[in-house]
């Protein structure tokens, strides 16, 4: 089965030919970074705007590339929500369109769910009951996937999500946007633990959520106090430092969500699971027994191969969307 997969919820313009959920024929990624750049952040009308413009080539070059044309996709496949209103509505109306006009089953796909199931590509045998935690600009979801396939929010964030995070962290360091590859980078040439920074601390010991906004601010504190005495900013240790202390957070919670459910397999998804440091630190400090899967570095951030993947098992339970689907900006998992 080929399903055409389409994602363009937030700035990039992703169209991928996915064949029997397994084996990726094709996946453009348009990314509008260079643009929002500037802006330290995505503008939402100006992604939108840009996803018109990109959508029908970036669809085009998908079927060139996978060597097909439409007549012989068999169903696609398309992000209807979380994100932009403005950015889900283009690659939405167009999945619909080419649904309708070739009679082509059609299914909308959960933004959070794809990321989760671009880890499929390489283990399609990871059976749930897993824990599942999706780290990305827009969210911090720590989700409890039943044998059912049942998805349970464990916790989430309460301010910042983590990519977003880093790229404030990245902003008040200096660095470029988006602040992930940068802060990574940069760290490389840093000592993860020259800087104290703090963790998150609830009231609520029990809680599973997470919070990014103390740290962001401890960081910023640390800058402007040097700054003010005319010191040098030690960015590589800071960037360092940061990197090492949202990993902790991280598997902390995850640890906890391990414990709270009795499971052994964890996956982790979402733009901010392409960050070498903290793949490896997981692997380091993971308690024994435990198996962790992380999605192919490239299928990491948005991308349209993971909503095909995602598609594929959808329409092999039997599930279609109707064409009255409407994009969803808040659309929750669990
Ligand atoms: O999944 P994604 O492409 O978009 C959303 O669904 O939000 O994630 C983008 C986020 C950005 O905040 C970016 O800074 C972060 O993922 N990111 C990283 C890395 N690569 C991207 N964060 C840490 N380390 C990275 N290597
Ligand atoms: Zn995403």
């Amino acid at each position: 089965m080929l399903v055409l997969g389409i994602e363009t919820s937030c700035d990039e313009t992703s169209a991928a030919i996915v064949e029997d959920g397994g084996k990726i024929l094709s996946n453009i990624v348009s990314s509008q970074i260079e643009i929002h750049k500037k802006f330290w952040g995505v503008v939402p009308e100006i992604a939108s705007r840009k996803h018109i413009e990109m959508i029908i080539p970036v669809i085009q070059e998908s079927l060139n590339k996978a060597k097909i044309s439409l007549e012989d996709v068999d169903g696609i496949a398309v992000t209807f929500g979380p994100g932009l209103l403005g950015s889900l509505l283009v690659g939405l109306t167009v999945a619909k369109g080419i649904a309708y006009a070739r009679r082509l089953p059609f299914i909308g796909i959960n933004h959070l769910e794809a990321h989760l199931y671009a880890c499929f590509i390489e283990h399609p045998h990871l059976i749930p009951p897993f824990i599942g935690l999706i780290i990305s600009g827009g969210h911090t979801e720590l989700i409890y996937i039943s044998k059912e396939r049942k998805y349970e929010l464990l916790g989430s964030t309460r301010d910042d999500a983590v990519g977003e995070a880093f790229d404030k962290v990245a902003r008040i360091l200096g660095l470029e946007y988006p602040g992930g590859p940068a802060i990574e980078k940069i760290a490389k040439e840093g000592n993860p633990y020259s800087i104290s920074l703090p963790l998150s601390h609830f009231k609520d010991k029990k809680t599973l959520d997470f919070s990014f906004s103390g740290i962001k601010t401890a960081v910023l504190y640390y800058v402007e106090n040097l700054r003010k005495k005319g010191n040098t900013i030690p960015v590589e240790d800071l960037a360092a430092s940061f990197q090492l202390t949202i990993s902790e957070i991280l598997i902390k919670r995850v640890i906890q969500a391990i414990n709270l459910r009795g499971v052994n397999k964890v996956v982790i998804a979402g733009g901010v699971s392409s960050n070498q440091f903290l793949r490896s630190f997981f692997e380091k400090k993971k308690p024994k027994g435990i198996e962790i899967f992380f999605p192919p570095q490239g299928l990491c951030t948005d991308n349209a191969a993971m909503v095909g993947i995602c598609g594929y098992y959808k329409f092999k339970e039997g599930k279609t969307s109707p064409l009255s689907l409407d994009a969803n900006p808040s659309l929750k998992i669990g």
